[in-house]
């Protein structure tokens, strides 16, 4: 089965110097991607800057913007059995990148204007597919600080997605940039699922073989 994966963060400039972003390690994708690259799959890695060494195996694409990324997916998708999107992907960019550093000035204040960046996953939803050509099953991370199923479950909703991945990131030791995670899964069928906390690497196998169980790969 081919597998695309996204991970890590995305960089959203506003000058040559600057840029939007967060706190996204790109780990769990990874893991995801060195899961199922251990299981036979070929595996097609989008992954913003991170400070991770590739898997060997994987076909890894490196994108800086959230742009970037939504082309490179868009680019790959057709190829894909199944897409999970694990980046942190800016909601936002800025409205303009100036060409010069801003200055700092005289100014007391400072008022940046942003607009949304392309939604990769809810673009995957109305994705245009040949009769005999299935949808890839889409799989959608949540990062939430409250109201985590309620939130995962909304997201489900509104992106068409066949499963959420949801991930608390309000607390220390687990979600952004720590090696462990505790996830809930929540099916299109309503099904929920909780895998306990855990180090990324095995959550990474363990979502993999529900992959095979539940889209029946
Ligand atoms: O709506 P929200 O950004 O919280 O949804 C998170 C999910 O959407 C993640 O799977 C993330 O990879 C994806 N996403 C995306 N493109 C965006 C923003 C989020 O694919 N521009």
């Amino acid at each position: 089965m081919k597998i695309l994966v996204t991970a890590g963060p995305t960089r959203e400039p506003l000058d040559p110097v600057r840029y939007l972003s967060n706190r996204s390690s790109g780990k769990m994708g990874y893991a995801i991607a060195q899961a199922a690259l251990d299981t036979g799959h070929e595996v097609v890695l989008i992954s913003g800057p991170v400070a991770l060494a590739a898997p060997p195996r994987a076909r890894t694409v490196q994108v800086t913007t959230s742009d970037e990324m939504y082309e490179a997916v868009h680019a790959w998708v057709r190829d894909a059995d199944v897409c999970v999107l694990c980046a942190a992907v800016a909601d936002f960019r800025p409205a303009k990148i100036e060409p010069r550093k801003i200055k700092k000035g005289a100014r007391s204040s400072f008022t940046l204007e942003l607009v949304p960046t392309r939604d990769i996953l809810l673009s995957l939803r109305d994705l245009p597919r040949a009769e005999n050509d299935p949808r890839p099953f889409v799989v959608g991370f949540a990062a939430e600080t409250n109201d985590v199923l309620a939130h995962a479950q909304e997201k489900l909703r509104a992106k068409g997605c066949a499963l959420i991945v949801a991930n608390d990131v309000s607390g220390a030791g687990v979600g952004f940039d720590s090696d462990e995670n505790e996830l809930t899964l929540i099916f299109a069928s309503g099904e929920i699922r909780v895998l306990a906390r855990a180090k990324k690497t095995v959550l990474a196998a363990s979502l993999v073989k529900i992959f095979h169980e539940f889209f029946n790969l």
